[in-house]
């Protein structure tokens, strides 16, 4: 593993020395054990769109390891200028030692690992949000203790979320049942992908009971992810009926997660109820970004 550029690249086995490394991590850092990881190395993150979880734990992340995060946003990098993304990789790579990208299209981050000498990591694109569902599986298996043989149970848009959670739970032996209405499915990558899994079953259904019946793990997100706000209104009739409610919630196994990458939309995607009954393994979720992040930078940039 040179990079983590999407889920699809990983094999389950790999996902899992992640998960591992991120246990380690966290119980050092609980510990206040030093990590063993070489000092003054640089993590450059370059953040064409908002964040609080991503920057926050990633800043952090690279402190806590002894290094120093660099942050870049559009609004004040040459990037925001429109220098070629293939410069900015040769150029980060002679400063850095590894380079995080939030962005829109998948592109960028594979031309930053094609161009730069480096290690990229994706800290989301509309396609893929690789190291929020390493930190989702790290969770669920924190609470359940396992992870092959659950089922997910994905309700909503078939969008980054959607295909990373797809690509991942399948690598880890999980099922997947994605509902998502017609014209918001996931990426027809991800669909032939999950076509092709031996170990988990896969389906893909406009029925969000199906997917909450028998599930383990429930997931949702917005709507309207980040760049497509001015489409809410038409996605808000689309998805009518996908709210993760009391009612979905009972299809569900005894037990069963809620997992959310946040920020939640409380009335649309999820009823206040069911989030806050489930607040404390959606915060668990969002605390393991910083612990699964740290693993993805321990093991691509020492
Ligand atoms: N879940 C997540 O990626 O949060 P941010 O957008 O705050 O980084
Ligand atoms: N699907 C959401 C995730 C936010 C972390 C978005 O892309 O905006």
């Amino acid at each position: 593993m040179n990079h983590l550029l999407k889920l699809l690249d990983l094999t389950g086995d790999e996902i899992m020395h992640i998960l591992d490394t991120g246990d380690r991590l966290k119980a050092e850092q609980k510990a206040g054990r030093k990590h063993d990881f070489p000092a003054g190395k640089t993590l450059a993150m370059i953040f064409a769109k908002n964040s609080t979880r991503t920057r926050v734990s990633f800043e952090t992340g690279i402190f806590q390891l002894g290094g120093l995060g660099i942050f870049l946003s559009n609004a004040d990098s040459q990037l925001g200028r429109g220098e070629p993304i293939q410069d900015t990789a040769r150029v980060l790579s002679r400063y850095c030692d590894g380079i995080m990208i939030r962005t829109f299209d998948q592109s960028e981050p594979e031309y930053l690992a094609k161009y730069g000498s480096v290690p990229v990591i994706n800290g989301l694109t509309d396609f893929a949000h690789p190291c929020q569902v390493l930190a989702d599986l790290m969770t669920i298996r924190e609470h359940k203790g396992r992870l092959a043989g659950l089922k997910i149970g994905y309700i909503g848009d078939g969008n980054n979320m959607a295909n990373s959670v797809i690509a991942g739970g399948l690598k880890c032996g999980m099922d997947v049942t994605a509902a998502c209405p017609d014209g918001y499915h996931p990426d027809k990558t991800v669909l032939d992908f999950a076509a092709t899994a031996t170990n988990a079953r896969f389906e893909l259904t406009g029925d969000p009971k199906t997917a909450a019946r028998g599930a383990d793990v429930i997931f949702t997100d917005v709507w309207a992810s980040m760049g497509m706000e001015s489409e809410i209104a038409e996605r808000q009739k689309a998805f009518r009926g996908y709210c993760v409610d009391d009612g979905i919630m009972a299809l569900a196994n005894h037990g069963c997660m809620v997992q959310h990458c946040l920020p939640a939309h409380r009335g649309e995607e999820i009823t206040e109820k069911v989030f806050e009954e489930h607040a404390n393994e959606i915060f668990d979720e969002a605390e393991n970004r910083l612990h699964a992040q740290k693993a993805v930078m321990y093991l691509l940039m020492r």
